[in-house]
């Protein structure tokens, strides 16, 4: 079993500039993919004007750029992958987002520390790309002020036998990197822990999508 540590740097291979790029045509062309934009519409329930938001592995940035197109104040993306964040900064560039945008490579569960609270975290399909989800869940709720939205795989055979085959890919391309799948309920027992109520939630087939807010 890779260390966590092991574990990023492999990230950091398999989402590599190729599916970065391949990623970021696909926004540019069709939007935020089906997950994503499920997010999206359960935070537009909420106001982003002026607020500030942390998005945690957010890959090529849909959610930020949702976030700033509707009069969020600050974005900050924290992501393991060099690739994602490359391509991401690109793009806030290009829109003259420079100074409302920040890029941090790392693991979130390591520099989180360095980070003040924000009024939203975001964590699209990322849990499933960490082993030790009670850190990487425990910080993220510590950082979100009053929203936390998240997209996370259902648990059981079905999606074990999904996720074995995610990993035999990811074997093919990095060594150290592979899905997990975790218990649906420590995930939102964790959650509820840390000061959370649930305020919206949908499934798109294999995909939890929940977003809470600090009671
Ligand atoms: C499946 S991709 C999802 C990307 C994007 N959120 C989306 O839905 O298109 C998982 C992302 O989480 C990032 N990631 C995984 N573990 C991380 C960690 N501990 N800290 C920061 N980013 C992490 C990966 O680098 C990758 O960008």
């Amino acid at each position: 079993m890779a260390t966590v540590r092991e574990h990023c740097c492999g990230a950091d291979i398999f989402f590599d500039q190729k599916m970065a790029s391949k990623q970021y045509r696909q926004y540019l062309n069709k939007g935020a993919g089906g997950v994503t934009a499920k997010i999206i519409q359960q935070l537009e329930r909420t106001s982003p004007r002026g607020k500030s938001l942390i998005d945690i592995g957010g890959g090529i940035g849909a959610l930020e750029w949702w976030f700033l197109e509707n009069q969020g104040g600050s974005t900050i993306a924290v992501d393991a992958s060099s690739g994602y964040l490359e391509m991401a900064e690109k793009h806030a560039n290009e829109r003259g987002w420079e100074d409302c945008t920040r890029f941090i490579f790392g693991d979130f569960a390591a520099i989180h520390p360095q980070l003040e609270m924000a009024d939203f975290v975001t964590l699209d399909k990322v849990v499933c790309c960490y082993p030790d989800y009670e850190h990487i869940l425990e910080a993220s709720c510590n950082k979100a002020s009053t929203y936390l939205s998240l997209s996370y795989p259902m648990d059981g055979l079905l999606a074990k036998l999904v996720a074995s085959i995610g990993a035999l890919k990811a074997r093919l391309k990095t060594r150290t990197f592979r899905p997990y799948i975790h218990p649906v309920s420590n995930i939102r027992e964790i959650i509820h822990r840390c000061g959370f109520e649930r305020i919206a939630y949908d499934m798109v087939f294999p995909w939890h999508i929940e977003t809470y807010r600090r009671r």
